[in-house]
Formats: C-alpha cells, structure tokens, sequence
C-alpha cells in the first residue's frame, strides 16, 4: 500500500498504512452484509443535507442515482471492493465519487462512520430478529402439534434424569413450547428497544449542521431518536440483548436436543426419528444417528460464545466509541445465522419424530412412579405427610425385595401394608388416576393440558 487515494483519511498521513495494519483494520468481507442499511442511511442524509440547502438540487440527484446504481451493483453481486477500500463506508463513498463525481464528497458532511455503523447495525438486526422471530413460531407450531397428538400418552417425568413421576408426553412437549415462547417475546422486546436512530449524532458531539435526528428515524422507519449523542455510537446494547436471546434461545433448542438424543436411543426406546432428519454411520450399517438433535446442541456453543465475545469486547470501553467496536459484527452475524439454520431443522425434527405409545405407557407406570399418590392418598385421610412418606417409603422397600411394584399390590395387601387407606383401593393408585387428580391449571391432568395448548395456540397465533 504505497498511497492514499481512495481512503478516507489520507490528507494528514505522510505514510500509508503498513500492510498488516491495513488487513487487520479493513472490514469489507464481513460488513459489506450491511450493505442495505448502509445505503438507506445514506439516502436519508443526502434528503437531509438537500433540506438544509447543503447540496444543490443538482448534487442531490446525482448522489441519489449514484446510491440507486450501486443498490444495483451490490444486489446483483456486481459492485467490486478495492484494496483500498477499509470498510463498507469507505468503499460505497468511493463508488459514489466514481460515479457521481465531486457531489459525492459532498455527503460525507455532517456523518460519521461511527454514527453510521451503530445505524446499519441496528437496522440489520431488526431485520434479522424479523426473521428469526416467525421460525421461533415454526418450532413452537411443531411441537404443540406434536403435543396435541400426545396430550393423554402417560410417560415417565424425570428428576435428576431418574423416573419421578408420571405426566403426559403433551405436557412434556408443551414445556419445550413455553420455553420458547419466553425466546420470542426476548427477541420482540429487543427490537422494540433497538428500533431508535442514531444518525446525526456523527463522531459523538453531534454536528454543527442544523441536521434533524427526527428526520433519519421517519425515513428509516425508526420508532425514535437517541437521547444522547455519546451514547449513540458508544451503546451496542442491543446487540448484546440480541445476542443474550439467542444464546438462550440456543440453549432451550439444545435441552430439547438433548431429550431428542436420550429418548431415540435404545436405552430409552421411546422415539424413532425421521429418516430425513437421522444420518447412518460410514461403517456401521446398521447405525441410525439423532445428528441434527445433536448439531443443534453443538451450535449452541457458539451462540453462547457470540455472547461472551461482545460483553468482553464491551466490557473495557471507554465512552464513546472506539475501534474494539469493529469486533461486534462477526458475532451478531454468526449467531443470526445459526439461529435461521437450527430453528426450522429443530421443527423438522420434532415433526419426524414417531414415538412408541406402548414403550412409553409402560415405561410411565414402573419403578414406583405412583408412590407419591400413595402418600397423598395417606395425606388426604388425615396422615401427616411426614408420616406418610416414611410408611410408603417402607412399603416401597418391601416391594423392592419382592420385586413387586405398588401398583401390583392387590387391594387387602395394600390395604394392610397402608392401613390408613381405608376403603381407598388400588383404583386410586393408577396411572390414569395419578394424571387426571393433577388437575390445578399448570398440572398434567389431560383437561389441563388442551386447555394449556390452546393457550399457547391463541399466543401463536395471536
Ligand atoms: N468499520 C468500523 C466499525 O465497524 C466503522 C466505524 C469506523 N469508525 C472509526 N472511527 N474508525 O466499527
């Protein structure tokens, strides 16, 4: 790099930059995604120089042809960045003075790229959250479907991954389905609070030009207007507040990858899925393997390290901005990007999924799952729960030494072993029974349940 021409800061530079000073700093691989926003910006403040009667009528049109050509150049793949080119700015400025000549230096008053970038950035994620939000639905849409089906299927619940008591798959599913719809209402309120201009505020003091912030936000489509200029360019919290949704978001959809790994495997035998969503094994023929369940779990490492990566980028920054800033973008793009790849390939799989109704109702009522009722039958008698507790817990030790379950028990046994039963037989110790007694608002009962999903519908599609 031997020259000046083209950069954006040549006059009071002897030297050029040195190479490797030049290829660290230069952004245009990452940042030319921006390219939209970049441009719209551009058009609202040529409208706004026009306004204060800092270009000519003349000026203003050239510079609007040229920004609509090179719209043209960047949605065509066409327009070329040079080695001079340091970032998107710098190079849609020198496409502009290519094109429109000595009008297009004249849009550079009154800007800067730090009140730029903040711009672009927050207009690119609100555009991302647009996108990323209706998949959230689509995943959620799935698994309420998938829990309509199963709204009455009695499964194990678990605890400390061992059996605890039973519920519904429905339910189960329908806590996935809750999960994300916190996610969704994260990422709305994000975009609420993203959707202020920053333009105007230029370097960080504002400018001297008599611009009005209020009319960037109206030709943006921007509900507001930054208070303060300094914290303008300096605040990238709504990158952070995206990125801590997504990270969260990541997290719910590797829980339920998780569960999708554990249950599809012949230990758990309760699911089978899809061919379209499973991959064999390059040497073991008969391998079938949960590897978007599994795909989606890893990638919630780096949702989770986007997150990290900003905050510490943040965490040292003096006001206002500073050139650690530049390390924002690869994040939010990375984690915008995983999300729009996992979030329908995660639906996909929970709409494949063929659970085994028989293993599952099996596996609901085993290993005690009914104990519980047993103690709050006792309860309910007028037992203290203290006390019950420790009869059934006896009684379960029994069984276990005569490898019975309580549910086995016939009712004069039980009626012995618990006297305080009374009249209450083993009708009341059944699964069917255990599901539909759980029957306050958020319980398992499946009445409950539907009237849960429908909730949830109404969310959905409200
Ligand atoms: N490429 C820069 C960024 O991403 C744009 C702002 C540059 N501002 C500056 N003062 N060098 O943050």
């Amino acid at each position: 790099m031997t020259d000046h021409e083209g950069r954006l800061w040549g006059g009071r530079f002897a030297e050029a930059p040195d190479a490797a000073a030049w290829s660290l700093g230069r952004s245009v691989h990452f940042d030319v995604r921006l390219w939209p926003y970049d441009v719209a910006g551009s058009r609202a403040h040529a409208d706004e120089l026009r306004r204060l009667k800092l270009v000519t009528a003349a000026d203003h049109a050239a510079i609007t042809s040229a920004l609509e050509a090179i719209q043209v150049e960047f949605g065509s793949g066409t327009f070329t960045f040079r080695d001079s080119d340091e970032d998107l700015h710098g190079a849609i400025e020198r496409r502009m003075v290519e094109l429109a000549g000595e009008a297009g230096g004249r849009l550079r008053a009154g800007r800067s790229r730090n009140d730029q970038i903040a711009s672009d950035l927050r207009l690119y994620l609100r555009d991302a959250i647009d996108a990323t939000a209706p998949a959230v639905r689509e995943l959620q849409h799935a698994l309420a479907d998938r829990a309509e089906e199963t709204l009455e299927w009695p499964v194990p619940g678990y605890t400390h991954l061992q059996r605890a008591q039973p519920v519904t798959l429905g339910h189960h599913l329908l806590a996935h389905a809750w999960a994300l719809e916190r996610d969704h209402g994260r990422l709305l309120d994000a975009r609420g609070r993203l959707d202020v201009s920053t333009l105007g505020a230029g370097a960080l003091a504002g400018v001297t030009l008599g611009i009005d912030p209020a009319a960037y936000a109206s030709s943006l489509g921007m509900s507001g207007v930054a208070r303060n200029s300094m914290d303008a360019v300096a605040d990238r919290d709504f990158a952070v507040e995206f990125l801590a949704a997504a990270a969260l978001l990541g997290v719910h959809m590797s829980r339920l990858g998780e569960e999708i790994v554990l249950w599809s495997s012949t230990e758990f035998g309760w699911v089978r899925v899809g061919d379209a969503f499973s991959t064999g094994s390059s040497i073991m023929p008969q391998k079938r393997n949960p590897d978007v369940a599994e795909l989606v779990r890893g990638k919630t490492g780096r949702l989770i390290g986007a997150l990290v990566s900003l905050l510490v980028t943040l965490k040292g920054l003096p006001l206002t901005y500073n050139r650690d800033l530049q390390e924002d973008k690869e994040p939010v793009f990375d984690a915008a990007d995983t999300l729009l790849l996992t979030l329908p390939a995660m639906a996909g799989t929970v709409r494949s999924l063929v659970f085994d109704r028989e293993r599952l109702a099996e596996t609901a009522g085993g290993e005690f799952a009914l104990a519980t009722d047993a103690a709050e039958e006792l309860v309910r008698r007028g037992v203290p729960f203290r006390e019950a507790h420790e009869r059934v817990g006896r009684l379960v030790a029994a069984c276990e030494s005569q490898g019975i379950d309580i549910a086995d028990m016939d009712a004069t046994a039980l009626r012995q072993a618990l006297p305080a039963l009374g009249d209450a037989g083993p009708e009341l110790l059944t699964l069917q029974s255990a599901l539909s007694r759980r029957d306050a608002t958020f319980g398992t009962a499946p009445d409950q349940v539907r009237a849960q999903l429908a909730e949830l519908r109404g969310r959905l599609d409200g």
